[in-house]
């Protein structure tokens, strides 16, 4: 028998290219239909045999990271030892360059790391999806990658066909966006419009643009429902959205709840001199280019 020392999990963030949300549940959740995907800016996870749980954090831009139970993958590994009996013993580290609080999942998809590390780890073979849909909506995307419709209010996924490679630009804000707030916020514009949403439904236009690899078209099917309730709360994202469609992004929007901003664009030069051009305008607190899609938390 093997003994395993250490495991290390690759995972990627995500950007919304389509996040269309619907009524307020009673559950406090909204029904979605959320089309996620998996870009390469990656958090590692790794996990190493201790005595107990414990959890560090490394990177350039940590602030605002639980260190202690409250973090997500602290939560994962403990919820998947709970479910297996065991008791939680890793020691965790997470090396972290997805945007804190950016709007790209980087806390879901650590606690999905978190849960394929230990697993790995304590030399389990479970089902994840079930833990990874408790730990939060968008776990269970960060497991799978690529690109996926998730309903329900998210974690019910259905993976889409995409050709070929998309090629993005982020700009990261200072600080970053509560989802809890920006949700709520979208909820009072609307109240406040007198505006009803209909049940969510992914794009046929979307949906094809993927198919067919087509940057173009896809650029102009990019859309959020929670961007209003970004703009509203982070006014200054909307010249950073302007800055990017002047400069020739083929589409641009806010990434899920913000404030990171995506553009797309038509090849990896492009995406590279549009990144230039960006952090020239002095719009974001950082610049990024990364394509996608690619594949969900793997062990390296
Ligand atoms: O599932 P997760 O913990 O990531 O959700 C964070 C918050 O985002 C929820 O507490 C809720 O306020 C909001 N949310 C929502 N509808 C969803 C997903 C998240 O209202 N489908």
């Amino acid at each position: 028998m093997t003994t395993v020392t250490t495991v290390t999990v690759r995972v990627p963030a995500k950007v919304n290219l389509q996040l269309a949300v619907g009524p307020l549940r009673d559950d406090g959740f909204h029904d979605l239909a959320n089309v996620f995907h998996a870009v390469s800016l990656f958090d590692e996870v790794v996990a190493e045999p201790a005595d107990d749980l414990t959890l560090r954090v490394e990177g350039d831009s940590i602030d605002g990271v639980p260190t202690g139970e409250d973090n997500l993958a602290v939560r994962a590994a403990r919820l998947l030892a709970e479910r297996l009996g065991v008791p939680a013993r890793a020691a965790l580290t997470i090396r972290k360059s997805i945007p804190v609080a950016g709007g790209m999942a980087g806390g879901s998809a650590d606690a999905a790391a978190a849960l394929v590390a230990c697993a790995r780890l304590w030399g389990a073979e479970t089902d994840l999806h079930p833990l990874a849909a408790r730990l939060g909506s968008d776990v269970p995307f960060a497991l799978l990658g690529g690109t996926a419709v998730g309903t329900g209010r998210g974690e019910v996924l259905t993976p889409v066909t995409v050709s070929g490679r998309f090629h993005w630009v982020f700009a990261l804000a200072d600080g970053g966006l509560s989802t809890p707030a920006v949700y709520a916020e979208c909820d009072r514009l609307r109240e406040l419009r007198g505006e009803r949403p209909g049940p969510p439904q992914a794009s046929p236009g979307l949906l094809a643009a993927l198919a067919a690899g087509d940057a173009e078209a896809l650029g102009a099917e990019l859309a959020n429902d929670l961007e209003p309730a970004a703009l509203s709360l982070r006014p200054s994202l909307r010249d950073t959205l302007e800055a990017g469609r002047a400069l020739g992004a083929l589409g641009a929007l806010v990434s899920g709840s913000g404030p990171t901003c995506a553009f797309l664009a038509d090849s990896a030069d492009r995406a590279e001199s549009l990144a230039a051009a960006l952090t020239e305008a002095g719009v974001a607190r950082s610049v990024v280019t990364a394509h996608g899609p690619v594949p969900g938390a793997t062990v390296l």
